[in-house]
């Protein structure tokens, strides 16, 4: 999909479809969408007037020119109130029409910048959500369908602008929704591609990619080395498994004159059967994407160093899978983390803790802060929140907000929950340092309260994104399976970072 911007009257240009709007309560569409109305001889006001178009979020209408302008078809998007609107709006009904247009078997269309002026976006912001919600929504993961038919779909999408002031910032603001959606599918991809091929060696190989193709540092470590550093709790949970874990770490100095580096630590689970504590088989298959954390750092690092944004990223991935057999971790059993201290392994079920733990430690070795953690951690977050919110945990309000902020920025839903004091005693063991489970209820917290402990005085986020990791159904920017879910809020952040100052 090719991204062009040009500035000029859309009922004018010859594509396949184009794609106008309207805020909910309109009876007379004016500016462009005006201007395609009055071609079409007033036809979208004649469908207002009959209530058939209302100007709904979600809503989308589909009008056959019939040769009244040079375009076959034209999709009336709906922007919802105008109090109401916001860039998520944009991203969704873009991806909402890539995906209605493609099944009608149009291969060019454009658009109008939705809500510039009018809903009080800019010209640039709206850009950029367009571009990202047509990479997002048009997204497939078709990879192992052998009879598949190659549709091409649509192969370019232009964006007219009014006038020719703007037209290249523009273009700069839609590569970047561009790059943006792109890092999301990335994620995606992986976090579908089944757990016998996205093995962790197989997650550091496209590391090693990503870090060739935009010049990043990095440094791939196996299980002799782990040992080395005495990762007892990441070996711990991949004693059980046939195949090797990676500890991978990728880095970008977008900033060199400062020393520092934000931590982007992911949860690499590439498959978590639950080892001897064994989950129902129900739901089983998701756990393929138990790694999704993961593969939301190497994205966000890989898309991060292609904007060429000034700030430093560390991606630290801790990857192996979690099974049962004759070699694997055992309830009871105590591993010691890199840092010294000890976990009771109480159920083998609550791994990612356990690999995190040793990531987190070497993390903090390494002076890289502040850290933000992602991770499909605990089903309690999930019934916690949701299938749309992650849970947001951290030991600095100030970088909770800038997370929380840069979400709200990317249109991916945060909710922040406690870290009480008085739960942590939920997480005690009777025989060593700490216990991996801290039982049933306030399971989310429990969980990322066990990662605190291992981040000492570092300012730290956790962002439990077990719920919002896969979506159910396709609808706006999400395509049913993987979502993506973490990639943009990262990115957002290190664009703030970058922009602002601050933090890192
Ligand atoms: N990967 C799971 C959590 C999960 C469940 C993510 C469903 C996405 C969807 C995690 O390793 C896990 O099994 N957590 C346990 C923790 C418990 C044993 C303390 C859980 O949530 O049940
Ligand atoms: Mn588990
Ligand atoms: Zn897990």
């Amino acid at each position: 999909m090719k991204f062009e911007v040009k500035s000029g009257d859309i009922s004018k240009t010859r594509c396949d479809a184009i794609i106008v709007n309207l805020f909910e309560g309109t009876t007379k569409p004016g500016g462009a969408t005006g201007a395609v109305d009055q071609a079409m001889g007033g036809a979208i006001s004649d469908l207002i007037a009959a209530g058939e178009i209302k100007g709904k979020t979600d809503e989308l209408h589909l009008m056959h020119t019939l040769g009244k302008i040079p375009a076959r078809l034209i999709v009336v998007s709906g922007l919802g109130k105008k109090e109401e609107f916001n860039l998520n709006k944009i991203r969704n009904l873009m991806g909402d029409a890539v995906r209605e247009l493609k099944k009608h078997k149009c291969k060019s269309v454009a658009t109008i910048l939705h809500g510039a002026g009018a809903g009080g976006v800019s010209a640039v912001q709206s850009a950029e959500a367009i571009a990202e919600g047509c990479v997002l929504g048009s997204y497939e993961y078709k990879k192992h369908v052998t009879a598949r038919e190659d549709e091409d779909g649509i192969g370019s999408v232009l964006l007219m602008g009014k006038d020719e002031s703007n037209v290249k910032a523009i273009r700069v603001a839609a590569q970047r929704g561009e790059i943006i959606g792109r890092a999301a599918c990335l994620a995606r991809d992986m976090v579908n591609e089944p757990s016998n091929h996205m093995t962790p060696a197989h997650m550091a190989d496209i590391a090693k990619k990503v870090a060739a193709e935009n010049g990043l540092d990095i440094v791939v470590m196996e299980r002799q080395q782990m040992e080395k550093e005495g990762m007892g709790a990441l070996l711990g949970v991949a004693q059980g498994t046939a195949q090797p874990p990676r500890f991978i770490v990728l880095s970008y100095r977008g900033n060199p004159g400062r020393r520092k580096a934000i931590g982007f630590v992911g949860k690499g689970l590439t498959f978590d059967s639950g080892g001897i504590s064994l989950k129902p088989q129900e739901g089983m298959v998701e756990m393929k994407g138990d790694m999704a954390g993961g593969a939301d750092v190497i994205a966000a690092v890989g898309a991060i160093a292609a904007l060429k944004l000034k700030v430093n990223v560390t991606a630290i991935i801790p990857a192996t899978e979690n099974l049962p057999g004759g070699r694997a971790l055992k309830p009871g059993d105590v591993l010691k983390v890199s840092n010294g201290k000890t976990i009771e392994v109480v159920n083998t079920d609550a791994e990612g803790r356990l690999i995190l733990s040793d990531a987190l430690s070497y993390s903090v070795k390494q002076g890289v802060s502040p850290l933000i953690d992602l991770a499909t951690l605990t089903g309690a977050c999930h019934v916690a929140l949701g299938d749309l919110y992650a849970g947001v945990f951290g030991n600095d309000q100030a970088l909770v907000d800038s997370v929380m902020r840069a979400g709200a920025e990317a249109g991916e839903y945060l909710w922040q929950l406690p870290l009480p004091e008085e739960y942590k005693e939920l997480n005690k063991s009777d025989i060593a340092d700490i216990k991996n489970s801290g039982g049933r209820y306030g399971g989310a917290i429990t969980g990322a309260l066990f990662l605190q402990e291992f981040v000492g005085k570092t300012p730290w986020v956790h962002m439990d994104i077990a719920g919002p990791f896969m979506a159910e159904k396709t609808k706006g920017v999400l395509v049913k399976g993987a979502t993506g879910f973490g990639v943009r809020t990262l990115i957002r952040l290190a664009i703030n970072i970058a922009e602002e100052g601050g933090v890192a």
